[in-house]
């Protein structure tokens, strides 16, 4: 058994009520969270599927990387709480721990820091893709359009089979991914391009090729760069999520890793994901007001009513979203670095948060506020565009994605992905000619 998975001697007695059959399903104990039931052999030994829409009881894969606890609010990275990382470390340290499993050394760090920081640049044959997309196209759209045409670009590093190559695949996307979003902002605005700047940490450097101009000087603010770095690393991994999963599914039928992170951002766009960010900064500009708030939170308890409370709620935390808590932090930091306290949709957050919090159908429902509800007002505090705020997530996330890929292709028990169905359709029948339907 790779990765690690301990079995022992326990099972899961399952037994079929239409032939009073039983079957002994071998149980996996990771190190930490729930045992999980080996299901690969049902449906050879029962003729049965498992129906897991949504995989709200399934595990698709093993993996050492991320571990949360949705009921304690818990999420570690290779075993560290994300609030001491959030507090302590480098973007770019944390980078090192998702890919490689430990904390690097100083020498580790350096090296590691001067690969990320020399793959930087875009070629600049690349730079001319970006003048075949509309000024106003949605900047996840443009990541998507670039780093899926990465693979028509790198193709020394396209063969997943070849460690090396998948190393220098891991580097450029890690490295280049700042350099694509900002591209894509500076884009939209008609503005030129920024090159990265070596000397620069990673957060910062980003920030740099997001708002200086050529025509003065750019300094960037040190309080902005470390939120930056902390939301980089608050959004660096999540576990088995929409996003990530689809870039191991993709990843599974030997895509190279290029178009398997195209396919990541794709997933992450959408608004029950990472779009909510954007979501919840279009909400409260929709509440507009603190005395709203309570019309709002009565629409989103309304079944008729499809409003949601965006920033709100977790398919894993029933508790509140550790990330958040950090992210409420780092907003009160930028708001007081950019005097901008009385930000009248930080009053709408707070009033939402407070109300939400006490009421039953939030408490019953341990509907919490996650990463997204802070995120977009830091965001909207340090200048950014709403329209960015999903591309920034797909930025931080890239190296999550990296990471599980690797560990995929690495993983002796990786499988093409290839779910089953409940098929519900029409039985089959004969073909109707034209004139006889
Ligand atoms: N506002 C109002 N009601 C909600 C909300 C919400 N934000 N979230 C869940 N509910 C209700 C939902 O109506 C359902 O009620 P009932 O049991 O009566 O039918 C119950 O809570 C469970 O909801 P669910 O949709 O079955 O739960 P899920 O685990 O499938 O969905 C979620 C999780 C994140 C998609 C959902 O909570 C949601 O849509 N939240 C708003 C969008 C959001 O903030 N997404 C960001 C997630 S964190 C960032 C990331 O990791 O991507």
């Amino acid at each position: 058994m790779s990765q690690d998975r301990t079995s022992s001697s326990d099972t899961f007695t399952v037994t079929d009520n239409a032939n009073g059959k039983s079957l002994d399903l071998p149980v996996l104990h990771g190190s930490v969270g729930p045992r999980v039931v080996d299901i690969r052999k049902f449906y050879g030994e029962t003729g049965c599927f498992t129906y897991d829409p949504g995989f709200t009881s399934t595990g698709s894969c093993a993996s050492k990387i991320t571990f949360i606890d949705g009921d304690k609010g818990i999420l570690l990275h290779r075993g560290y709480p994300i609030d001491q990382l959030a507090e302590n470390c480098d973007f770019l340290e944390v980078a090192y721990l998702l890919l490689f499993g430990e904390l690097p050394s100083r020498a580790e760090m350096d090296k590691f820091d001067h690969d990320i920081t020399y793959h930087s640049m875009l070629n600049e044959q690349i730079l001319r893709f970006y003048s075949g997309f509309r000024r106003d196209a949605h900047p996840m759209a443009v990541a998507c359009g670039i780093v899926g045409a990465l693979s028509a670009f790198y193709h020394d590093s396209l063969d997943f089979t070849d460690s090396f190559q998948r190393l220098v695949a891991e580097t450029r996307l890690i490295a280049k991914m700042p350099t694509i979003i900002a591209n894509a902002y500076k884009y939209s605005i008609g503005q030129p391009f920024n090159y990265p700047r070596n000397s620069l940490s990673y957060a910062a450097n980003f920030l740099q090729m997001m708002f200086a101009v050529p025509c003065e000087p750019y300094e960037v603010n040190p309080v902005l760069a470390r939120a930056m770095n902390r939301i980089l690393i608050l959004h660096a991994d999540h576990e088995q999520n929409a996003s990530t999963s689809t870039v191991r599914l993709a990843g599974s039928s030997g895509a190279n890793p290029f178009a398997c992170i195209a396919a990541g951002i794709a997933s992450l766009w959408g608004p029950s994901h990472g779009g909510a960010n954007e979501a919840v900064l279009n909400m409260l500009m929709q509440i507009g007001s603190k005395d709203r708030v309570g019309e709002f939170v009565k629409r989103a308890k309304d079944k008729e009513d499809p409003f949601r409370l965006m920033g709100f709620g977790h398919r894993v935390y029933k508790n509140y979203d550790p990330r958040a808590k950090i992210m409420q932090k780092t907003c009160h930091e930028v708001l007081d670095e950019m005097g901008r306290h009385d930000e009248p949709l930080l009053q709408i957050a707070v009033e939402l948060e407070r109300i939400a919090l006490e009421d039953d159908y939030f408490v019953e429902k341990k509907l919490y506020p996650n990463v997204d509800f802070y995120s977009g007002i830091i965001f909207r505090a340090m200048g950014i565009p709403v329209s960015m705020f999903t591309a920034l997530f797909a930025l931080a996330r890239t190296t999550g994605w990296v990471a599980q890929w690797m560990e995929m292709i690495a993983d002796p028990d990786q499988k093409i992905g290839r779910p089953r169905q409940l098929y519900v359709g029409a039985p089959q029948r004969d073909y109707v000619p034209f004139d006889k339907r």
